[in-house]
């Protein structure tokens, strides 16, 4: 059976200007159209220096040119941005950001950025000089108060044997950014706030081979990190023992054990409006790590004595700047709302989000479903479903209570 209704692709413009990392855009501009989005590529002038028209004519399907002087019956140096559901510019380089921030229109690509009433999402890649410059962070600043993401560059190999800040992120972590500023059309509510996270599970070493630890793979923090970036968060993502790609624009500081998350979280969060724990943090740790492997001994006492590790959330409760905000997370197997509320009262957090383990939800599954407790509110219940979903609801729960 037929339908009259065509279903509209979503229109995306994807802008590349001249960096090393244009290679890159290629990846992401397959990602785009594999999974059903019509997309326009406006490269720079200078960008088809690194990969021609003939590359993203295929790829797209569609024409490509760098002028507004080409089929200008057509006036595409205003209808392509009209049309857009989203813009992301990867690579954008300091020239383009300059050019943008300051309204230039010399090119196909700054006449769309200046027709374009969708979401922009910009992924600068540059030398890490030119990035630090005060030009760049200016222009930065001044995209992003108008509502644009600007993802933070990674941090690694950069053109040449350097390494820095200024790494185009991985254009899967790029296009997950994107696909939730598409959904969530652009709102940057988290725009100007910087937020720490804590993912996956810590390790207390018991010798040099074995430790003591949980079954957290870090998903539920990489989405809350992930969507954060979405809506133009700041984010610090303390992440311990994860295998997981870094989410594109997070600050990643890499932790083992509960201490080093500990000295991690509350000097990220010197700095916080907000702080969601969603790591597993084991409750205790070794009394000491022996140097060398534990062997069993006939008739020797039980080697591992334990004890206890700081709460750290609790601690965060208690030292809070005035007016951040303080998430908690608890997977329980019982009683689960009751819990709940003694935990969110014990650890003084503003929310808990809690989930019940088993049926094969929350660890290691891309799926989840809980139940947010709210100091000072109503219970929120959230279905089942996407963990990027969950993390949403968590921060329209903490820009509410920001605003
Ligand atoms: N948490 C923490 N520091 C710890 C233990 C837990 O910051 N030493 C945080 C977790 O990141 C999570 C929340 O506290 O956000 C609840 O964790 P959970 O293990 O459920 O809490 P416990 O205090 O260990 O409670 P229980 O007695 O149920 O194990």
């Amino acid at each position: 059976m037929g339908s009259d209704s065509v279903t509209r692709r979503p229109q995306i413009v994807l802008g590349v200007s001249a960096g090393i990392a244009v290679y890159k855009a290629c990846e992401l501009l397959r990602l785009f159209t594999e999974s059903g989005h019509d997309v326009r590529v406006v490269p720079t002038r200078d960008a088809l220096r690194f990969v021609g028209e003939p590359m993203w004519a295929a790829l797209s399907g569609h024409p490509v040119t760098s002028e507004v002087w080409e089929s200008v019956h057509e006036v595409p140096h205003v209808r392509i941005g009209q049309s857009a559901d989203l813009v992301v510019v990867a690579p954008a380089t300091a020239d383009v950001l300059a050019r943008a921030a300051h309204g230039l229109a010399g090119d196909l690509l700054t006449n769309t950025l200046l027709t374009a009433r969708s979401p922009v999402v910009y992924a600068p890649a540059m030398h890490t000089e030119m990035w630090e410059h005060p030009a760049t962070q200016a222009n930065v600043a001044t995209l992003r108060s108008r509502g644009a993401i600007v993802i933070e560059p990674a941090v690694g190999r950069l053109t040449g044997a350097d390494t820095g800040k200024g790494r185009l992120p991985d254009p899967a972590e790029i296009f997950r950014v994107c696909l939730r500023a598409l959904l969530r059309r652009g709102a940057s509510d988290l725009a100007g706030r910087h937020v720490v996270i804590s993912a996956g599970g810590t390790r207390e070493a018991i010798d040099p081979v074995r430790f003591i630890g949980n079954r957290s793979s870090g998903l539920q923090g990489y989405a809350l990190a992930r969507t954060a970036v979405a809506r133009g968060a700041e984010v610090t993502l303390v992440s311990a023992n994860v295998a997981l790609p870094d989410p594109a624009g997070a600050k990643v500081v890499r932790v083992e054990s509960t201490l080093q998350m500990r000295d991690a979280v509350l000097a990220a969060a010197a700095q916080a409006d907000a702080v969601v724990m969603a790591a597993a943090v084991a409750d205790f740790r070794p009394v000491r790590a022996s140097d060398t492997k534990i062997k069993k001994t006939p008739g020797e006492p039980d080697p591992i004595q334990l004890t206890k590790n700081p709460d750290i959330l609790a601690e965060l409760g208690r030292g809070r700047r005035p007016g951040q905000v303080i998430v908690g997370f608890a997977a329980e197997t019982h009683d689960v709302i009751a819990n709940g509320q003694a935990k969110l009262a014990r650890k003084g957090s503003d929310l808990l989000v809690v989930n019940q383990v088993g049926e094969n939800l929350a660890f290691g599954t891309p799926d989840n479903a809980a139940v947010v407790l709210v100091a000072d509110g109503d219970p929120v219940e959230i279905p089942r479903g996407p963990k990027e979903d969950l993390a949403d609801v968590v921060w329209d729960l903490v820009a509410a209570r920001l605003a």
